[in-house]
């Protein structure tokens, strides 16, 4: 499932990359679970929305040889076209800013696939962002969303060794599998094809905590507290009736 993180993975200079750019769970291990579960190929545009420094649009783009929206809050545009032209994908690689809560810039039906890993969870938690999303994608094409979450809805019982790491933001944004199905469930015009944890999670967050983003630093005490007991990854997919 993995070939093309592992082979990547397996030159020295591509490692480094990889440490430099990941900003959570290797995402292009990640990405390559999810789309694993989806029918891509060379003809189709993707966005890949929320792409940070671009993984999952590398992913995207060499593995399957997709035209990809690299859209993006954080990491300017100029950053990412810069390391698209490094990496030689910047011919089907579009970097472009954006706030997905204040509306997106295209047009109806330009997207055969809506691909998000990792990010979905600091917008999508309102039950108005996924219907704000669908028009963007074609009939009978696909959102497919990877978040980190964890395996039951903490609720006020926050577990001890986790209190430290519960800050409202993480409460806000981190959900159980169930949470993501009821809230996809209320969305019209779209049919949930796939839900499940993914099984990448602990080799991605290993991943991670070997790169020298301070956040990964940060992250280490959090993963010894959590001991593989509470985190998962969740893997949504829906086809747009
Ligand atoms: C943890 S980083 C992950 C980046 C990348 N997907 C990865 O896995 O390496 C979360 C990403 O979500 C993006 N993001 C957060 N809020 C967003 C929003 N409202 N619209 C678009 N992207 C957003 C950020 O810009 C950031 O790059």
């Amino acid at each position: 499932m993995y070939t093309f993180t592992n082979q990547f993975n397996s030159d020295n200079n591509n490692m480094e990359f990889l440490k430099a750019t990941m900003m959570g769970p290797n995402a292009m291990r990640v990405s390559e679970e999810l789309a694993s579960y989806l029918n891509i190929d060379a003809n189709m545009r993707i966005l890949d929305l929320g792409c940070g420094c671009g993984l999952s649009t590398l992913l995207l783009r060499k593995k399957y040889g997709a035209s990809v929206f690299a859209a993006d809050l954080w990491i300017s545009p100029t950053e990412n076209y810069e390391r698209f032209q490094s990496i030689g994908i910047d011919d089907k690689a579009v970097p472009i800013s954006v706030d997905a809560t204040k509306g997106l810039p295209f047009a109806n039906g330009y997207f055969d696939l809506l691909f998000s890993v990792d990010a979905y969870h600091n917008f999508g938690d309102t039950a108005e962002m996924l219907p704000s999303l669908i028009p963007f994608v074609k009939k009978g094409g696909h959102i497919a969303v990877a978040v980190p979450g964890i395996k039951y809805e903490f609720g006020e019982n926050v577990p001890d060794e986790m209190k430290p790491f519960w800050n409202e933001e993480v409460a806000r944004t981190i959900h159980s599998l169930a949470w993501w199905k009821d809230l996809w469930s209320e969305a019209e015009g779209i049919e949930i094809t796939d839900i499940r944890e993914m099984n990448c999670c602990k080799q991605a967050w290993d991943e991670w905590l070997t790169s020298p983003n301070p956040h990964a630093a940060g992250d280490i005490k959090m993963m010894e507290a959590e001991n593989g007991q509470y985190f998962n990854l969740v893997q949504l997919i829906a086809k747009v009736l």
